[in-house]
């Protein structure tokens, strides 16, 4: 019963939350407790499946969006948290961010992917990179390339195009 769910210590926590969020340049707004993954209220409540999850611990990066503009891991963040806040994923649609255009083309044009299912996060976090990178005045080598890749597990192992496409932008 309600009573019961109210005076449940438990129960309480777990109370819904309204998140209200801009994604991808839209309003959108959703339910969620609040140990709700942002990974999990993406997919699952607001749809945005462009967001993979691999292994929901920080390891692989699959799940890799960028929050206020900064690449953050949608599966170590809490969908409470983005209340209030801009979340961009690989579904920003085209025309909105000129360098995920560029490295999605690009991704395009080396072959860059395989299965695809960690190229939605290598391209967020290529995009805030190099958008950082831009900003500095600075124009990467491969190596730095790789460093930054370097937070991101590729199952297929085909490092090097992708490699070749971020160079490239
Ligand atoms: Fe988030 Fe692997 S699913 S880092
Ligand atoms: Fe398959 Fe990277 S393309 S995991």
């Amino acid at each position: 019963s309600t009573e019961t769910r109210m005076n449940h210590p438990v129960l309480e926590r777990e109370a819904l939350h309204t998140v209200r969020l801009t994604l991808n340049g839209r309003a959108r707004s959703g339910q969620a407790q609040p140990r709700l993954l942002l990974s999990d209220f993406l997919r699952h409540q607001l749809g945005a499946t462009g967001t993979h999850v691999g292994c929901e611990h920080g390891v692989c990066g699959a799940c890799t969006v960028r929050i206020d503009g900064v690449a953050a891991r949608a599966c170590l963040t809490l969908a409470v948290q983005v209340d209030g806040r801009q979340v961009d994923t690989v579904e920003t649609p085209q025309g909105h961010d000129a360098i995920l255009d560029a490295l999605k083309a690009a991704f395009k044009r080396h072959h860059a992917l395989q299965c695809g299912f960690c190229t939605a996060g290598i391209l967020m976090s290529s995009a805030d990179w190099l958008q950082r990178q831009r900003a500095h005045g600075q124009v990467p080598d491969e190596a730095a390339v790789r460093d930054m890749l370097s937070g991101h597990l590729c199952r297929c192992t085909g490092y090097t195009p992708i490699v070749n496409a971020v160079m490239e932008v």
